[in-house]
Formats: C-alpha cells, structure tokens, sequence
C-alpha cells in the first residue's frame, strides 16, 4: 500500500508556507503553536480563542459534525482562515479497535500492522480526525512500566520494522475520506528506560545506550515519512526532553534532517517546573522554544508568554517563524485549506465494517502466543465433551479493549464466552463461573468454580489484568496475578481437572506456580473486539497459535531488567545460572535464576517446526556487503503452521562491549506438515555498528557469531568475519 511522506520539503508548498507567513502577527504565529483541548478549557473559551486565530490544534476531540463546526470558525471566521488540525490516540484502532501494539507486535508480521493501522487511518479520518499521537514507539525492557503495552517491546531492530509499517499506515494513500492522516512517532525520547518502570520518572543513561537502543525506532519512523514527533514527559540525563536542545536540535534536526513539528507531550511544558528547570510557565515557554519545541499541547506556556518573549528579545522571532513554517507546511500538506471539512455522511459507512472487523480478529489470533502446552493439552479435542469457562475475564466485554482504547465500545467486543458459544459445537457442554473478581479480597464463588470444573473435562480459566492496569500511570511493583486470581486458580488446580491458563494482560506478568503447575497456558494480551472469538478459536485448534513474544517474561520482578541484548559481564554465569548460597562468584543472583521464564522471540505452535543445515554463505565480508546467512525450517508435525525464524548475531570484540546477542532478520514462515523451506537472510554489515568511543557509527572489524532459530535463547550457529578496509 503506497503512503504518504509527510518528512519532505515540496517547493509549491513552502511558497505558500513563506506568502501566509508574511501575513501573519506575532499573535498569530503563536497561535499555532498552541494545541488547546475543549473540555479543559471549556467550550466558550476555546470557540472564542479559535476564531482569533489563536488555536493552531485541537486534541481528543470527536465526530465530523463536531469537528467541521470548530474547523468553520478557524476557515471562515478567524482573520487569515488558517484551519484547525485535529489530533486524537488512535493508537490500535479507532472503533474498530485491535489488541494492544504489544500484542500486535508478536505476530511480527510488517505488513499486518500497516493494514491493521491503516483501518484506524480510514475510521479515524472518516470521523474527522487528521492527526494520530501514534505509533509509540518506546523500547522498553521493564515491564513494571505500564505504557510497555503501548509499543513493540524490547528490541530496537524490531521496533524499527515495526514503527515504519504502522506510520506506512497510518499516512497510507487513498483513504475512503479523501483526506490524510498524519502519523506521530512518540515519546521522544527514551521515555521507555523509566527508572524502576515507574511512569514519568528519571531517564539517565549513556548517550550509546540512547543512540544503540531507544532513537532507532525514532528514526526509521522518520524515515518512513512519520510527520510529527512528541516530545517525552520525562528528563533526558537532567534534560526534561520537552526543553532539551541535544534531542530536538541536535539529533532530529541537524543529525537527522527531520522537518516536521515538535508536538509537546499533554502540558509537559508546563511540567518543566516542577522538574525544577524552569522557575515559572514564562521560563518554561523560554526554554521550549529555544530548545526547539513547535507546538504546546494545552500548558498554554505559549499562548500567554511567548508573544511577550519576543518582544522582550528573550526569544527570536526567527525562532517562531521556524515553528510556524513546520505547522503550515503539515497543513498544507494534509490538504486542509482545500479540504478543511469532513464528509459528515461517511463515517457512519466506514466505521466497524465486516472487513475492519475480520481484520481484527486475524490480528488477535496472531497476537496471541501458546506459552505451553504440555501433553499437546491443546488444541481441545473431541474428547472434550464438558468446558467449565472460568474466572472474572471469561465474559469480560471491557478490559479486553486495552488502554488507549479511547472511543472503543464493549459493545463491539466478543467476549472469551461469547467466542466459545460462536463455534463450540453443540454436542459440548459449556458452563461457565465467574470465580471471582478481578480485584479485590472477595471469592464469591470459588466453590462454585470448583464445582464447575469437577463436573468437566476440561477447566478454561481467563485471568489476568484490566485495561487500567496498563498504559499510562499504570506501572505496577508486583506482576503477578491481581486480586483472588491466583486463589481461584490453585482451587481450581485441586479439582484435578485438567487447567487451561488464558492471561489477558498489557504486559509481561510474574507467574510462577501458574507456569510451575498449568500444562497449557495461552498469552491473549488486551486483544481488541475480536479477544474472545480468538481465544476459542485458538483453543479449538481453529487457528493454529503463532505469536511470539517481543518482551521477555521474567521470573520475579527482582530480575528486571532481563533481556535479550544483556552484556556479557567479566564473569557470565554458566548457563542460566543457579540457586545456591556458596556462589562462585559470577554475574547471578544467590536466590534466582538468570534467565527470563519466556525469552525474547518466544512462542509455540500446534505444530513443530525444526531447524537444520545453517549456511553462512559469506564467512568473510567487508563493511560494505552484504552478510547473507541461510537455514532450513521444517515442519514436523501433523498441521500447517507459521514459524517466525529469526536472525541473532554477536559481535566478539569491540572497542566497547557489545551485547551476547542482537536481533538483525525475521521472517515469517507458513509451512505445510512435513514441509520445509530454506530461509535466506541478507543483512547490510553496515546494520551490524554500533555507536563508539568518539560517538560516531562504527563497524569495527572482527569475528562475529551468527544464529538462526526460533527465539533468542536457541538456534543454529555460525560464525563470519568482518574484515578490516
Ligand atoms: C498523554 C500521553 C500521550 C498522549 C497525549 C494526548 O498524556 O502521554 O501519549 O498522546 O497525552 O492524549
């Protein structure tokens, strides 16, 4: 599908940039610069600051009709007819909403996220909207960290891959509306490394770590032709992101080029008080804009202070110019002042069409991932004659929308119950107990749970987390399973009855007795509208589970962070390390294991997939080839499936210490039973750098390792050479 790149200077377009320029007041000028929304400043207030030409941007505001009455007063009314550009979250759907970007990104599937984006791009543009605050595209390796929901994970490779398919489409061409939507890559930047995965809290870290791991991401999206950048709530190295120069001056403008505008995060100018940068909004409006920060999202640190500024020569007037061109440049290139209004007729067409929602639900079943199934306890088979569906998420029509969910409906969603009885064949008994709440000390009906599952074959229990444990100022210091869950679960466990362990979560959880005692667990994640439909079909063998996941499982919280790009240390523990108190003094703890309960790239099939006759077809390249690397994949079991092969390398020795394993190819693979395929991977050796001692992109000669496999932890092995020149 062909996209739009809104990150390019088009010369008919700055002309009409630099002709409206000239016309403008200084009070115009900042009132671009300023993204109001409604509710928060109250309806009179904002209608009357529009129509002075005061408002460049609404945010979190809905509906065509309600839109075009804002855009008449900004086209028709204010003195120049500079139309409004509408932002909202639509950050995995817009009504037709699909699980959660973490669990999108295990399928690791490019193509499925653009399509799955490019529904949300066609509903939200139908309904008005022009601008979405996503893809976010934070690395994040603590799952304590609630918004660790919101991205594609831990590994910046993969991230990267990811953030270009969602901004592909999100800005894709040709949408029903005729209009365009404009992608925002956030939160820049690092926002991801939050000390203790508390939210909004202290970012420090080298400026290679920051380089290797979280810009990345940031970087292909603009290469993807992303439009807008919001800045981070959080401090860069003592730099609240909002005001610091290193990260909008430095990096995205002269390092990367990037010409689009710098949204600020929700009132994140006005946060640089209590950061301690700034003594008051005028200091706060000083030090954004020089820093290099285009438009304030609802502080109103601009629209009170930054005329003033000006004038008091605190700050160059060639400053707000440079701002302003960036936001008149995006509206002339959305179209707006031919086409400010929206098809009010249109929506109503577009919105939660069969297609949107078939689509959803093949991106919920390949989201989902088969953590175990001992015994081959699943996919249910036809002896299973009597289900008990059980737990406070077997019915559950909310919490399966996800955080940021917005204006998603329950509604619109199939729960786990309403799946089964979709397509469990009549002849099955299915019962099914609520168990107890999600939170919260009360067992209503355990007895009645276990009753249930003794009277079955088998017991299905649907547990986990609701939507608001996840996402923003959501982060969370235990992981395990909230409430009377894990009562629930370990009384049903006694039954005897053979356990199903469905978790629904917007992050990695800490689980392990449930992982200890259940033969057969299924990650479900916040699966959008068609969750449950999934899960049954999933269960039933419908479809064959092939999702994989993007962040490791810990053990316990103790061991975050774990993750697969570690560092080798001057003393690695020997294998995944051990539990004892004499410790021969190696990089491990005295009372847990090293290794993640689930490794990066992890996931299980129906089938069985097996890997042979790796190939490094060139043991010897220059640091301008191409590293080419080839496997067999075979299927060895008794049903089609997908096998999500993957690509790690190590470099040996560097001039810095570079990690034990990087992810640099993926590729999914569709195979028959009994099927196999050779997988080729190329991969640039230009792709293998890293950032050296002098802060510049190197890659330094050496000897490297190379595996093929199915997840970071295992794999076939090889090795090649860079060499020198
Ligand atoms: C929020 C979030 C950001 C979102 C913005 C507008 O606080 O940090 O991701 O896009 O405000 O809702």
């Amino acid at each position: 599908m062909n996209a739009y790149n809104f990150n390019q200077i088009e010369p008919q377009i700055e002309q009409r940039v630099e002709r409206l320029l000239v016309q403008m007041t200084l009070e115009e000028k900042v009132g671009q610069m300023t993204q109001i929304s409604v509710d928060r400043l109250g309806r009179d207030e904002a209608e009357q600051r529009i129509r002075q030409g005061q408002v460049g941007s609404v945010l979190t505001f809905y509906g065509a009709a309600e839109i075009n009455r804002l855009q008449k007063m900004a086209a028709e009314e204010s003195r120049l007819g500079i139309p409004l550009i509408i932002g909202n979250d639509v950050i995995h759907g817009y009504r037709t909403i699909f699980p959660i970007p973490l669990a999108e990104s295990c399928t690791w599937d490019p193509a499925l996220l653009e399509a799955s984006a490019r529904i949300a791009a066609e509903e939200a543009s139908a309904d008005g909207t022009d601008w979405t605050f996503a893809p976010m595209v934070d690395i994040c390796r603590d799952p304590r960290w609630g918004r660790i929901a919101e991205g594609a994970g831990e590994d910046p490779f993969l991230g990267a891959a990811l953030a270009q398919a969602r901004v592909r489409g999100f800005q894709a061409a040709n949408l029903a509306s005729g209009r365009k939507l404009v992608a925002c890559a956030k939160h820049y930047a690092a926002y991801g490394a939050a000390e203790g995965g508390k939210d909004y809290n202290t970012v420090d870290m080298s400026e290679r770590r920051l380089r290797d791991v979280y810009l990345p991401p940031f970087k292909a999206a603009f290469e993807a032709g992303a439009g807008t950048v919001m800045s981070s709530f959080n401090e860069l190295n003592g730099v609240p992101s909002t005001a610091n120069p290193f990260l909008l001056r430095q990096v995205l403008r002269e390092e990367w080029g990037f010409v689009g505008p710098v949204l600020a995060d929700y009132n994140a100018l006005k946060e640089l008080i209590p950061h301690g940068l700034a003594a008051d909004l005028q200091e706060a409006a000083r030090l954004s804009a020089l820093a290099g920060l285009d438009m304030d999202m609802v502080a109103d640190g601009y629209h009170i202070h930054l005329a003033d500024l000006v004038r008091a020569g605190q700050v160059p007037e060639a400053v707000i110019d440079e701002a302003v061109r960036r936001v008149l440049r995006l509206k002339l290139m959305l179209g707006l002042f031919e086409r400010p209004f929206t098809d009010e007729t249109l929506a109503e067409t577009i919105i939660l069409k069969e297609e949107f929602r078939e689509k959803a639900l093949e991106v919920a079943q390949k989201s989902m991932v088969l953590l175990k199934n001992e015994g081959g306890l699943l996919p249910l088979g036809q002896n299973v004659r009597r289900i008990a569906l059980i737990g406070p998420l077997a019915d559950d029509h909310h919490e399966i929308l996800g955080c940021w969910y917005r204006i998603g409906r329950d509604e619109d969603t199939e729960s786990v119950l309403d799946g089964f009885r979709a397509v469990l064949p009549a002849s099955v008994q299915l019962t099914h107990v609520r168990g107890c709440d999600l939170v919260g000390a009360e067992t209503p009906d355990i007895e009645a749970a276990v009753a249930a599952a003794r009277a079955a074959d088998v017991a299905i229990l649907v547990l986990g987390e609701g939507e608001f444990m996840s996402g923003e100022a959501h982060s969370r210091a235990y992981l395990g399973l909230p409430g009377q869950q894990q009562a629930l679960l370990e009384a049903v466990y006694a039954s005897g009855t053979p356990v199903v362990a469905v978790l629904m979560s917007g992050r990695p959880l800490v689980i392990p007795w449930l992982a200890n005692h259940i033969p057969a667990i299924l990650q479900a994640w916040h699966g959008g509208i068609r969750t449950g439909r999934a899960v049954a079909d999933i269960l039933l063998g419908r479809a064959n589970p092939s999702g994989k996941l993007t962040a490791s499982w810990p053990r316990s919280e103790g061991q975050i962070p774990v993750y697969h790009a570690y560092k080798n240390t001057g003393r690695p523990a020997e294998g995944e390390g051990t539990i004892q108190f004499n410790k021969p003094h190696r990089a491990e703890y005295l009372d847990e294991l090293n290794t993640p309960l689930y490794p990066f790239g992890y996931g299980l099939s129906y089938t069985g997939f097996a890997y042979e006759d790796l190939r490094v077809e060139t043991p010897l390249v220059g640091a301008n080839d191409t590293l080419v690397v080839s496997a067999t994949v075979r299927n060895t079991g008794q049903r089609a499936g997908v096998e999500i092969a993957q690509l790690y390398v190590r470099d040996l020795v560097g001039s810095v210490t570079r990690p034990v394993k990087e992810l640099k190819g993926f590729r999914r693979v569709s195979l028959e039973p009994g099927r196999q395929q050779r997988v080729r991977f190329e991969v640039p050796v230009q792709a293998l750098g890293f950032w050296g001692l002098d802060m510049t992109y190197i890659v330094e000669p050496g000897k490297f390792k190379v595996w093929v496999g199915p997840n970071a932890a295992t794999g076939l092995e090889g090795e090649f050479e860079v060499k020198a020149g």
